[in-house]
């Protein structure tokens, strides 16, 4: 278990912070560049329908302010499909959006979006993206997921963490085991298993051990974090704690 495991930044509340006053600062570019620095292995972003936090000029910000791979997160409308096809992230990744909530709440239902989802899947990767879709560590949705030709899973954490914080350990763990089942399934299925939401440093370690993950995409903690000890020093941290976890 010795394969190094990829930590995607996700910068998106650098640019809540900003919009909550307007203007540029924080610079979310600045932010883009420090997780370069600081040995981040890609940056994601969500271009959200209502534009809550990145907005559309932070696209060009950002893909000139590093050089590491771009994971855009996007709901499938055909708004966000033409702005992903113009803009050619080297990952696209579907995740369910609705207005109300106040971060993606759960995993898409691949299981019954496939007539919508499969036609944009097929012309991202014809384009030069590979497609990841953010699901719930179920077997249904990874099958559906690979029946539409996805790349990439993400497995949403949400569920792990939310149970972890709460003390409830032997939910906990159960629900690490699926996690874990589904990475196994999805390499086996020829699909690259990776995972994120609301990691934090007291519960990215089991995660980081699943032996099949790929790459793990973090943000919100990070951004908290980066108030009190800086951006570089919290994905620094992160980074350490996922390396310790595949020692
Ligand atoms: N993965 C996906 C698909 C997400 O939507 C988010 C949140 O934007 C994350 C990972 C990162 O979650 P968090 O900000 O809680 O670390």
């Amino acid at each position: 278990m010795t394969e190094r495991i990829r930590l995607g930044v996700n910068i998106d509340h650098v640019a809540t912070i900003r919009n909550a006053r307007g203007g540029a600062h924080p610079d979310i570019a600045r932010a883009a560049e420090i997780a370069t620095k600081a040995g981040a292995d890609g940056i994601t972003f969500h271009l959200r329908e209502d534009r809550r936090h990145i907005m559309d000029p932070d696209l060009e910000a950002i893909r000139a302010a590093t050089h590491l791979p771009l994971n855009m997160e996007m709901a499938a409308t055909d708004e966000m499909h033409v702005i992903a096809m113009n803009y050619k992230p080297e990952t696209a990744m579907f995740v369910p959006e609705k207005r109300e909530e106040r971060t993606t709440e759960g995993g898409l239902n691949a299981a019954r979006e496939h007539n919508r989802l499969a036609p944009m899947i097929r012309a991202l990767k014809e384009n030069g993206s590979r497609v990841s879709l953010f699901i719930e560590p179920d077997p249904v949705q990874l099958i559906a997921a690979q029946r539409m030709g996805a790349d990439i899973t993400e497995f949403h954490t949400g569920r792990f963490v939310e149970l972890c914080l709460a003390g409830e350990s032997e939910l906990a763990e159960v629900e690490l085991q699926r996690i874990a089942d589904c990475a196994k399934r999805a390499v086996e299925v020829g699909i690259e298993p990776q995972a994120g939401h609301g990691l934090t440093y007291d519960t990215v370690k089991p995660i980081a051990a699943i032996p099949e993950l790929t790459e793990l995409n973090i943000g919100h903690f990070l951004i908290g974090e980066a108030i009190f000890a800086g951006l570089d020093p919290a994905i620094r941290r992160m980074r350490e704690l996922m390396d310790e976890a595949r020692a």
